[in-house]
């Protein structure tokens, strides 16, 4: 009815539709997730709600992360970090995966579980197996109250506000900042340096600014979209940290606007998907000038050789891509680990742009749920 249409534009503030209003929000919902917690004179951080002791996080000496959909490709990226800087083992389990596997808990296992809605039904069952086993748990969870976040041993709140589009925005990107918060008092504990600690701390707090400059430039993704919209089929490529990005990319476009879309790691993709490249491909590549470039240059030039039409999400003028990409869509750069929330941001636009242009519906995409409560 009239009312409720009427509420509903006033939510959306403006934006045709809520999802494209959260990724607008970014800008703003990664600095609530940071606000009061970042000591950039230290590089440290503060969260308040881990409720574990100095003596129980230095002896943590495993960490399983578990969540399903998009927060389980923040957890890919959790892993990567703390493994890189605290130098603790981690696991990442698909939840529904974890909960029927047995899987090994001892009591310096720290459960990390990921969960925008804090209520997804496997989740839930793979953390509550987990505090049976014995393992401490932590939910980075966004809705207050939830389930998740009532039961979990302690916590760190996503602050990213109510989010509303069924594919998941802007609690990715908040996900992924809480990681690095965690990741940064974590190893600052064990065997970070200062200097490291305040670079990393110093990338946190430019990123906000950084969000916006690439939304201010959402017209050029909106015409590459264009371009795109009638393909059948997308690959997308990274590697390293950019590898869950690949996949949160293409999760995003194949759930708003069913075109199958795989992601890869860039060099996995000569064992298979290579097979489907030909001039009608679209392939996104997460290339920013990180530690693998040049890695991921040579796997450009392998999709080129077989006539695919390369989208390159760079960083920099790079003399090694030139006449390799069709088309290019700059980012700023960041250090390697928090690149992935850099980089999702113009694939979130894509998939919005391509979703819109197809005429689908965007907000709430066929067979989908913002929250999957059951089994
Ligand atoms: C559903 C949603 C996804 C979400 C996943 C996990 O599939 O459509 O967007 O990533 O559940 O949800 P959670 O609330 O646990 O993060």
């Amino acid at each position: 009815n009239r009312i409720e249409w009427d509420l509903d534009e006033i939510e959306r503030g403006g934006f045709p539709h809520f999802m494209l209003k959260e990724i607008f929000e970014q800008p703003q919902t990664l600095e609530n997730t940071m606000r009061g917690r970042v000591i950039l004179e230290e590089g440290f951080t503060k969260l308040g709600g881990l409720n574990l002791t100095k003596e129980q996080l230095l002896a943590i000496d495993s960490i399983t992360i578990t969540a399903c959909g998009t927060s389980w490709h923040s957890a890919l990226i959790g892993e990567m970090m703390i493994e890189e800087l605290c130098r603790i083992p981690v696991e990442v389990e698909y939840a529904s995966e974890y909960r029927y596997r047995n899987p090994i808990v001892s009591p310096n296992t720290l459960v990390i579980v990921i969960s925008q809605s804090g209520e997804t039904a496997d989740t839930l069952a793979a953390m509550r197996e987990a505090k049976r086993r014995g393992a401490r748990t932590l939910g980075l969870v966004n809705v207050v109250g939830s389930t998740i976040a009532r039961e979990d041993d302690g916590g760190v709140y996503l602050h990213a506000g109510p989010e509303i589009g069924v594919a998941s925005t802007k609690a990715f990107t908040s996900q992924v900042v809480a990681l690095a918060l965690f990741t940064l008092k974590l190893a600052r504990l064990r065997n970070l340096g200062i200097e490291r600690g305040r670079e990393i701390a110093q990338a946190l707090l430019r990123l906000p600014g950084q969000v916006q400059s690439i939304l201010d430039r959402a017209d050029e993704i909106q015409e590459l979209a264009d371009q795109f919209k009638n393909a059948h089929n997308f690959l997308y490529l990274g590697r390293g940290y950019n590898f869950p990005t690949a996949l949160e990319g293409a999760l995003k476009l194949k759930e708003i606007s069913y075109i199958h879309a795989e992601g890869y790691p860039a060099a996995e993709m000569k064992h298979g998907p290579i097979a489907l490249i030909d001039d009608l491909m679209p392939v996104v590549v997460v290339a920013p000038h990180d530690s693998v470039f040049d890695k991921v240059v040579s796997n450009v030039q392998e999709v080129k050789a077989r006539k695919g039409r390369v989208i390159g999400i760079t960083t920099r003028d790079e003399e090694s891509l030139a006449g390799k990409l069709d088309y290019e869509f700059r980012i700023p750069e960041t250090v390697d680990m928090l690149m992935p929330i850099l980089a999702s941001v113009p694939l979130q636009l894509l998939a919005y742009y391509i979703a819109v242009k197809r005429g689908c519906n965007v907000d709430q995409p066929r067979n989908l749920a913002k929250s999957v409560t059951v089994e």
